[in-house]
């Protein structure tokens, strides 16, 4: 991971944030069916995905990548849908891994799986440069596992494949942990103690209200002060600093020494005024904040031919032109977006 100290600015948005995180969602589908990001009764079997000519193909993503680079950003994550379903993911990464940013330091690339295909898959990721690693799991119970991603999974495949991740080095390994109120946060004291000792980060995520599908209410939110105390109360908790400006989660020590987590106030302390993060979607598709409802066609543009001269030019006008801080105003709007793009497809 990069220390704090981060080179200057190279654009910045109307809010005066740089740009320095790019996420690229590499397909729409997943095989888990989240409450709270594909609930099936919207993804079930007539949902129609993309078709694979309106994928971005990996010479595309990488073509794209090499633009954004001279902008400043300094990490790629790999996200979906579930991104190892993606036919030979780790090619792409590959040819991601050979990228330098603008201080010569080669990108950081990190990937958020739900790691059910992690057991075959973790040791050609690392193989293939991935530098890090980021898994989804909200309990440790097969029964709270099979109610939040709504499937027949085991759950023990999951902790299989971290500890696959973990076995050939794709660390510091990170566990993040969607709360959703009475349904998983009894949950949150086992995940604790199962994984301090471990060398593995986990973070609590409170539940949002991304997209349109998900039923998001105020009253499923366990808010990250909640949380906290929760676990303060069991298990001791230090403040720690952040590793870097910017970064979404809160840092906490356990005060035994016995591991770290993190708490991601997405709705109860939004994180805009620092958000550097641009999403690519899964058919080219640029989005300036989650929850927008509108992005910049730069797959049309790369199948037209354009130079990459335009290309850039568009994507460092659609920075600046950037106002958006939607978490922080949230609570301000009266009227909510008139349509939200799906966290499945743009990418978490
Ligand atoms: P690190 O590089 O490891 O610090 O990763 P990260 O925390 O930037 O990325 P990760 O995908 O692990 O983020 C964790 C979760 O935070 C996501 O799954 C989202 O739920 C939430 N999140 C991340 N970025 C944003 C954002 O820009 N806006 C909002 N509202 N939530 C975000
Ligand atoms: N609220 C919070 N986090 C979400 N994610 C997806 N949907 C939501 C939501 N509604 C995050 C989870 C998951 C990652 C892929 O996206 O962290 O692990
Ligand atoms: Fe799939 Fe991740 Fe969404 Fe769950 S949160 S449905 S694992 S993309
Ligand atoms: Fe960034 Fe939009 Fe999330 Fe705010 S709501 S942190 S602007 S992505």
């Amino acid at each position: 991971m990069r220390p704090t100290s981060r080179p200057a600015p190279i654009i910045v948005d109307t809010l005066q944030r740089p740009l320095r995180d790019l996420r690229i969602s590499v397909t729409d589908r997943c095989n888990l069916r989240c409450t709270y990001c594909m609930p099936r009764e919207v993804f079930g079997k007539d949902f129609v995905f993309l078709p694979r000519a309106e994928l971005l193909s990996f010479e595309e993503i990488e073509r794209l990548a090499r633009l954004f680079l001279p902008l400043g950003v300094q990490k790629i994550r790999l996200s979906g849908g579930e991104p190892l379903l993606r036919h030979g993911v780790e090619r792409l990464i590959e040819r991601l891994a050979k990228l330098q940013c603008t201080d010569g330091q080669p990108v950081d690339i990190a990937m958020t799986t739900n790691g059910v295909l992690l057991v075959r898959k973790a040791q050609a990721l690392k193989d293939a440069g991935l530098s890090r690693l980021t898994v989804s799991l909200d309990g440790l119970s097969q029964a709270t596992f099979q109610r939040m991603s709504d499937s027949a999974a085991a759950v023990g495949t999951v902790l299989d494949g971290i500890a696959a991740a973990q076995a050939v080095g794709l660390t510091p390994l990170k566990v993040n942990t969607v709360v959703k109120r009475g349904v998983n946060e009894h949950e949150i004291l086992p995940l604790v103690e199962h994984f301090r000792h471990s060398g593995i980060i986990l973070r609590f995520i409170e539940f949002m209200d991304v997209g349109t599908t998900n039923g998001w209410r105020m009253d499923d939110v366990v808010t990250a002060q909640d949380i906290v105390e929760r676990i303060n109360h069991q298990h001791p908790l230090r403040p720690i600093d952040a590793n870097y400006s910017g970064e979404v989660a809160k840092r906490w020590a356990l005060a035994d020494g016995s591991g770290e987590l993190g708490v991601i106030a997405s709705v109860t302390r939004a994180f805009c005024h620092e958000c550097s993060r641009v999403r690519l979607s899964t058919d080219g598709k640029l989005y300036t904040c989650l929850f927008a409802s509108a992005g910049v066609d730069l797959r049309d543009a790369l199948r037209r031919d354009t130079g990459n001269e335009a290309l850039s030019r568009l994507i460092a006008e659609t920075w600046q032109g950037r106002s958006d801080r939607y978490s922080q105003m949230r609570h301000a709007a009266t009227e909510r977006p008139v349509r939200k793009i799906e966290m499945s497809y743009i990418g978490g």
